[in-house]
């Protein structure tokens, strides 16, 4: 077993290029325990071990209190309040819990219901392009990729998209690491912030119900049956969060992906009814998110031919397992027409991402409007310059600035 820190998983240099360093796991280290940033953990690189754990979540589970027995659960310290408020959502949850929870929202997410978002979607990616067009240039991320998905969200759940400035900041501090006590303080006060903030939304929403998810779930806490308060504000929360940290690096991902492959993006621009398969290759080529959130062992388990003991935690990385050439004819190349693509970008098992329908149309509308109104779309600076985010699981980069012809 390895228990010395064998690859840089975090740094840098990792972010702005994890592949090389994952193809070398999965030839040498496919199951490889390391320190991570929360202690140790099991990182698992190839596509069918990366699978393995996804569908086994009966022992590879997301509450990590369901690793112990009855007597060292009564052991433990309880949650402080703001912790339960945090996480008590569905992708911390186990068995029948969790499929409570997803019952609750699955329907505001099926194809027919997306489909109705389309128009709206189409007419946030133009207003964005008809702000900056004549001008020139933009940053594709602050301008474009990250306001798009934040006001679908915002309409889904029915929060004034006003805000999202706000969301921006408060969002991030729930993904993002804290590095000792201050940082730590400051996170706690956003994260009071946003709650407080909720609370004035939910109670605005009980004295006049609008048709929005909110409103839907506010009144499920209500009949108190299917949802409490705690699971009310992590719900919210964890879709504002996973509905857009996400979406957000699709597009930015994905632009990227297309103007290092000029090929593929001419083939995209003469014929845009590729725009879903693309979207998929573009998923499986450089998705938004890089490690899935942390499973744990409920028992010892054999994998890979290493034995991960009860309790220890395990982290999934599906950006390996989208490179994995067992599954994936010339993995590293972008193919937007590439057949039998079944990419781990959204997971898999029983926590596969419920917003994938959104965000495959959100993602399809907002390339291709880019792809057909920006003639000669090109980076302004050097790819390795990109600056690439830090937080763990998330693949995105900072900012990406680009050009285009402006024509008369
Ligand atoms: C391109 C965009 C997106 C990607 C790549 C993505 C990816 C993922 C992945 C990999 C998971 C599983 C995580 C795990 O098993 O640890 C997940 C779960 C989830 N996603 Fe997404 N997601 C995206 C967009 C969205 C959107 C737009 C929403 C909703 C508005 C959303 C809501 C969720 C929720 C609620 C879960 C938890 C499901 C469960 O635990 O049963 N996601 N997503």
């Amino acid at each position: 077993m390895t228990t010395e820190t064998k690859y840089d998983l975090y740094g840098e240099q990792f972010k702005a290029d994890p592949f090389p360093i994952y193809a070398q796991m999965r030839d040498e280290d496919p199951v490889c325990y390391e320190q991570g940033l929360e202690g140790m953990i099991w990182f698992v690189t190839r596509r069918a071990d990366v699978e393995a754990v996804l569908r086994d979540h009966k022992r590879f589970v997301k509450d990590w209190r369901n690793t112990r027995t009855a007597e060292e659960r009564a052991q433990l310290s309880p949650e402080s309040p703001l912790e339960r408020l945090l996480s008590q959502h569905m992708l911390n949850m186990d068995g029948p819990d969790h499929a409570r929870l997803r019952g609750l929202v699955n329907k505001a997410f099926t194809a027919r219901m997306v489909n109705n978002l389309r128009e709206r979607v189409q007419g946030i990616a133009d207003d964005l392009l008809d702000k900056v067009q004549a001008l020139g240039h933009m940053d594709l991320i602050d301008e474009y990729a990250f306001p798009l998905p934040i006001v679908v969200i915002s309409d889904v759940l029915g929060i004034p998209s006003a805000d999202r400035e706000r969301f921006r900041l408060w969002s991030n501090t729930f993904i993002a690491p804290t590095y000792g006590e201050e940082d730590f303080r400051r996170a706690e006060k956003l994260m009071l912030e946003f709650t407080g903030y909720l609370r004035q939304v939910f109670a605005e929403r009980r004295q006049a119900p609008r048709n929005d998810l909110i409103t839907g779930l506010v009144h499920a806490e209500e009949a108190g049956d299917t949802l409490n308060e705690d699971e009310l504000f992590a719900m919210v929360i964890l879709l504002i969060v996973a509905g857009h940290e996400t979406t957000v690096n699709l597009i930015g991902n994905g632009a990227l992906a297309l103007l290092q492959h000029p090929e593929q993006l001419a083939k995209l621009k003469a014929d845009p009814s590729l725009i879903e398969a693309a979207v998929e290759e573009l998923l499986r080529y450089d998705g938004p998110v890089d490690r899935a959130t942390m499973r744990f062992a409920a028992e010892d388990v054999e994998l890979g031919g290493q034995l991960i003991q009860r309790g220890q935690a395990v982290a999934v990385a599906l950006t390996s397992a989208n490179r994995d050439a067992d599954q994936f004819a010339h993995p590293d190349e972008v193919d937007i027409t590439r057949p039998d693509n079944r990419h781990l970008a959204f997971g898999f098992g029983v926590h596969y991402c419920v917003g994938a329908p959104l965000a495959r149309m959100e993602g399809q509308i907002a390339i291709n409007t880019l792809v057909q109104r920006l003639p000669n779309l090109r980076l302004t600076v050097p790819a390795d310059e990109l600056k690439w985010g830090t937080v763990p699981i998330i693949r995105g980069m900072k900012h990406m600035p680009v050009a285009w012809d402006v024509t008369a």
